[in-house]
């Protein structure tokens, strides 16, 4: 039954999509710019630089600009990027990660996202084992990369970091997301710009320069915000590439993605130290999780609806390109279809939140003991006995399993919200895919007359500490704890000797 609130919404979003289509059919090619009469073209062919972008829309170039400030404190319980100008150290919120991602970068360096401004200053100020992929790395980074890519594409993937940043000219060696990133610099419509982009839309049997609104206004956010393999080859970055083959729109969905990166060796990129298993690695497959059936992506809506406010200045209407958490700028996207107040709004978020954090941290401890266990049966007998490694494989592959998935739910930014019922779904397989896993390990372990304890020592101040060329080490105010209170009864010897 409709309850008279669900009615409320959906008649606000009907009206809300209404006025949409209208500004879309009145024949300025999908995309409002507000009052404006229609201009020269905003920049030149090959015109990089916002400020001169800015000079026909200096209103919205200000909101751009504002992504280098700081972002109000205490509005957010989980995405506290740059909150109060403090940035957040991931790796601390989730002790259960530098255990799993021990072996290379992500173990060493992993900071809560913050403003566009910063995605290549904060790449400057890693930790130097996070951009080991070289010219890889600038990707998603630099508008630049797009050309790089096409003039060069083996000097661009052979380059090293500090190399391929060489290749950026010197003023733009700071840049970020740019206008020519997501609009095209003669009409303005939204745009995407990057080779890895059409390569997967093409995959994905969607054509690239035709596609519907929905899909355009999420895929420029979704050129970056996705997640992708750097491809190598003997140890060598060859490409950047989605792994959304075999999947369509509306269902790239984890099970897919863990299929591409079984099935394909050039996806590994690292070696699990825990484990000296060979992996790939899952990055924020936000556009991804989200458009997996969540409820906001049925009626039409991508990722500017929520995070791009209307503000008026100058008596006009814009995006706020100032991108940031919802919760942030008050709820303010939300009430244009939902009349709850900003607090019942905000409260309405952190249930889902909740919810989806309790599972990711107990599928997380789960699959960091599985690991452990993996360390221990390869120190303490040989799986590669006839009568052992059955079994033992078997429980390698529930394991990666388990792994893909709690990486993918810890990577995508919205602690479950972009997709509830997704994220406890996959969540619940994490979980099922642990203890499989767990269980197999322990038999073996037993039956080889290896004393297996009841909680496996995680030693995670191990991996916590120490970290990298700057020595990172837990923080304890940044790190979140399970909202059930389930993970502190589950492993009490670990995380409260952490938590001392
Ligand atoms: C060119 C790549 C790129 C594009 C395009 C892009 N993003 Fe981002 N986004 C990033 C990166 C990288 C970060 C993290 C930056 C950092 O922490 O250094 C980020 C951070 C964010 C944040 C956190 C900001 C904060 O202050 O906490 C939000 C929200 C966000 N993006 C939303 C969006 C939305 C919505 C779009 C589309 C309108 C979009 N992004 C397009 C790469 C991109
Ligand atoms: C229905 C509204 C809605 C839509 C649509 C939506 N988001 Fe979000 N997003 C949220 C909320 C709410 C959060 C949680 C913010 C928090 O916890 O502070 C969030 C969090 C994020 C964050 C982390 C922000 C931070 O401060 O670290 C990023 C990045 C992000 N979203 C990107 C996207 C992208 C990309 C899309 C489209 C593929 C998208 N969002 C679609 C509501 C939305
Ligand atoms: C990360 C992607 C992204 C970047 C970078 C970006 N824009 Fe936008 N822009 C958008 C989206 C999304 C919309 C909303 C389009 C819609 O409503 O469908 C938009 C809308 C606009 C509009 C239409 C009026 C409005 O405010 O809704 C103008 C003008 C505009 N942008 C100018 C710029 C300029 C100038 C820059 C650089 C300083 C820039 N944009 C950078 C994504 C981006
Ligand atoms: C363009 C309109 C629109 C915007 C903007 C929007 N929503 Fe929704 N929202 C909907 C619709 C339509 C549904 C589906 C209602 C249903 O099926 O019952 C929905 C469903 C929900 C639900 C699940 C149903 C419920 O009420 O418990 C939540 C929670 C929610 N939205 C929160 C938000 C938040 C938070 C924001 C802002 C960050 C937001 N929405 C922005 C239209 C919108």
């Amino acid at each position: 039954m409709l309850t008279s609130a669900k009615v409320r919404i959906v008649f606000a979003a009907m009206l809300a999509f209404g006025l949409l289509l209208t500004a879309a059919l009145s024949g300025c090619s999908g995309l409002a710019v507000g009052d404006r009469p229609a201009q020269t073209p905003p920049a030149p062919d090959g015109e990089y630089d916002p400020a001169v972008w800015g000079e026909q829309y200096p209103e919205v170039y200000a909101t751009w600009l504002a992504t280098a400030e700081p972002r109000p404190a205490d509005k957010s319980k989980y995405k506290r990027g740059f909150d109060g100008a403090q940035m957040y150290d991931k790796l601390s919120e989730y002790p259960f990660m530098p255990l799993l991602f021990k072996g290379w970068g992500f173990g060493i360096d992993y900071q809560e996202p913050r403003g566009h401004h910063y995605m290549i200053i904060d790449q400057n100020e890693a930790d130097p084992s996070r951009v080991k992929s070289g010219g890889a790395c600038l990707t998603c980074k630099s508008p630049y990369a797009e050309d790089l890519n096409t003039e060069d594409k083996e000097a661009f993937f052979g380059a090293t970091y500090d190399e391929a940043l060489g290749m950026l000219p010197e003023e733009h060696r700071k840049l970020g997301a740019s206008c020519i990133d997501c609009h095209d610099n003669e009409t303005m419509e939204l745009s995407t710009r990057r080779w890895t982009v059409d390569a997967a839309l093409t995959e994905i049997g969607l054509e690239p320069d035709d596609l519907s609104t929905q899909q355009q206004r999420l895929m420029v956010c979704g050129q970056c915000h996705c997640t992708y393999s750097v491809m190598k080859e003997e140890g060598v970055a060859l490409d950047v590439d989605f792994p959304w083959e075999g999947s369509e729109w509306g269902a790239i969905t984890v099970e897919n993605v863990i299929d591409r990166l079984l099935e394909d060796p050039a996806r590994t990129e690292w070696t699990q130290e825990v484990t000296d298993l060979e992996l790939a690695f899952i990055r924020h497959p936000d556009v991804e999780f989200y458009s997996a059936g969540s409820p906001h992506m049925k009626v039409g809506m991508a990722c500017n609806d929520c995070h791009m406010p209307d503000i008026r200045v100058n008596n006009e209407t814009i995006s706020d390109h100032n991108v940031m958490s919802p919760l942030k700028t008050d709820m303010t996207t939300c009430k244009r279809c939902h009349y709850d107040s900003a607090e019942e709004l905000k409260a309405k978020v952190l249930a889902v939140q909740d919810a989806n954090a309790a599972m990711l941290i107990n599928a997380g401890y789960q699959t960091a003991t599985a690991a452990k266990l993996i360390e221990m049966t390869n120190e303490s007998i040989d799986p590669s006995a006839v009568d052992i490694k059955p079994t033992y494989d078997e429980a390698l592959a529930h394991y990666k399993q388990a792994f893909y998935r709690v990486v993918w739910m810890g990577a995508e930014n919205s602690l479950g919200f972009h997709n509830p019922a997704e994220g406890q779904r996959i969540l619940k397989d994490a979980q099922a895919e642990a203890d499989a896993a767990t269980q197999l390990l322990r038999d073996l372990l037993t039956d080889s007359g290896v004393e297996v304890p009841a909680e496996v020592p995680l030693e995670l101040d191990k991996y916590l500490e120490g970290r990298g060329e700057h020595e990172k080490g837990f923080i304890q105010t940044h790190y979140l704890g399970d909202p059930s209170g389930q993970a502190l009864k589950s492993w009490p010897l670990s995380l409260g000797a952490l938590l001392q």
